[in-house]
């Protein structure tokens, strides 16, 4: 018999991401940080309401990206057009932040329209899931050789993103104890060639920063985030923002907030990294340029190099029909999107986001029932001296006392599903569990007591 032909070397090679995702229906799901109550009813309306002979038609997308803009208006501090301009821009510096970095103050100031820097459609990509639009990204940008710069350990899914394309990965550990993010190493390896580099050295092509971070939940300040992007200008830095709604630590706030400077000089948003790697306000007007968005501007003029990813997985609880976007510089949204094919997101995602993005409200107050959940479990968890880690995102790290396998097998049997964290540098030994609600998270308390052998 011949042999199948064979694929590029790259593939040959490669270890596929294989997640766990059979047999999960009818248990309560704790292990992929998913929505766990499902979406907002008017997304089943809108999805029943479907005709029949629609189905046979292939997906339109007229009207999508203005609905993902309209939703951007919503975000606290955000400035799109049309949006309130005189809403508020609040202070992005939320206690607990476990960067290290200082977090840039940002104040309220009412601001003319006019100088609002605002989103057009054609900064808008749209995918079948954030995981679509990670896989284009580095097929438009990774070339065999190229290297991508990330953090360790995140989400899994960027690593054989790269090795299909033949890049090599730099993952830098996050720092212990607490998981703060290496920004100072990050920042050396992005514009710093390594002692003994020849001539030829060149800057990551790619730079994938999870933020919040999964699986550790770090928090890295959006200024840093633009820092980063602003030193590092041959680098596109992809920020995934898959879970900044449970902690509000996105870059587009930022970014579209007010245009002017700030009565003290400094512009919301704009930092510049220092030499030591800290990110500090500007001193002077022409350092905050290097940053600043003129007026009424794109709000990536200053820094095209940057792509911020979002989804409707985790929040809008539709992550079974897969949609995501990466809203960014036009030029960089069109490369992404050159290696899409024409009808990736098919029509049910395509009528599930409109209606999911029309109902901020659902999303609000899951938010806050997970918020509330997370509050009540760590409680439980310091009071019983269980060792844990939380931080961003809608999930937490525990270290159970039996073996993590064990505990992991007891609690499947018991109906609930986590992820199990073996092998993984740094959390070897954790469950990650995803938070939901007060109830599912009282179940998972009282299981977790009994399959780890502790008191309830
Ligand atoms: C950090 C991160 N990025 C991207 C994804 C994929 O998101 P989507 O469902 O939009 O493809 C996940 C899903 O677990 C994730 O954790």
């Amino acid at each position: 018999m011949p042999a199948p032909p064979q694929a590029r070397p790259e593939v040959e090679s490669l270890q596929a991401y294989s997640a766990p995702l059979e047999g999960r229906r009818g248990l309560l799901r704790l292990d992929f940080n998913e929505n766990t109550v499902g979406p907002s009813p008017k997304v089943v309306e809108a999805i029943r309401a479907i005709p029949a002979d629609h189905y046979a038609i292939y997906p339109e997308y007229d009207g999508l990206r203005e609905a993902v803009l309209a939703s951007l208006a919503d975000m606290p501090g955000a400035i799109v057009a049309g949006a309130d301009s005189t809403a508020p821009v609040p202070a992005v510096a939320p206690a607990n932040r476990a960067d290290g970095v200082p977090a840039l103050a940002t104040v309220s100031l009412p601001q003319p329209p006019a100088l609002r820097p605002s989103l057009r459609i054609e900064q808008v990509g749209l995918f079948n899931g954030v995981d679509a639009a990670i896989h284009a990204v580095f097929q438009a940008y990774g070339a065999p050789g190229d290297r991508l710069l990330t953090t360790s350990p995140t989400f899994g899914y960027y690593t054989p993103c790269a090795r299909m394309q033949g890049m090599e990965i730099e993952a830098i550990p996050y720092r212990m104890p607490g998981f703060a993010f290496p920004f100072e190493e990050i920042l050396a390896a992005l514009t710093t060639p390594p002692a003994g580099a020849d001539q030829g050295w060149r800057p990551p092509r790619l730079l994938l920063l999870c933020n919040p971070n999964n699986p550790t939940g770090t928090r890295l300040a959006p200024e840093a985030v633009l820092a980063l992007a602003a030193a590092a200008p041959h680098t596109l830095v992809v920020v995934d923002e898959l879970y900044e709604a449970f902690t509000g630590d996105s870059v587009l706030p930022l970014l579209l907030g007010p245009g002017e400077q700030q009565p003290d000089g400094q512009k919301p948003g704009a930092a510049v990294a220092t030499a030591a790697g800290a990110v500090a306000a500007p001193a002077a007007a022409s350092e905050t340029a290097a940053l600043a968005t003129a007026a009424g501007a794109d709000p990536f003029a200053a820094c095209p190099n940057l792509l911020v990813l979002r989804s409707l997985s985790k929040t809008a609880g539709i992550a079974g029909l897969r949609i995501g976007f990466a809203i960014g510089a036009a030029a960089v949204v069109d490369r992404v999107s050159r290696v899409t094919g024409p009808y990736d997101i098919n029509s049910f995602a395509v009528t599930a986001a409109f209606a999911a993005l029309a109902d901020q409200a659902y999303v609000d107050a899951y938010v806050a029932e997970v918020l509330a959940a997370r509050q009540w479990l760590v409680e439980r968890l310091v009071a019983a001296g269980v060792r844990h880690h939380v931080d961003g995102g809608n999930y937490l790290l525990i270290w159970p006392q039996r073996p993590v396998a064990e505990v992991d097998q007891a609690l499947r049997e018991a109906g609930i599903l986590v992820r199990s964290m073996a092998g993984k540098p740094l959390i070897d030994g954790s469950l990650r569990v995803s938070l939901g609600t007060l109830e599912q998270m009282g179940r998972f308390w009282e299981a977790f007591a009994i399959c780890d052998a502790r008191p309830a």
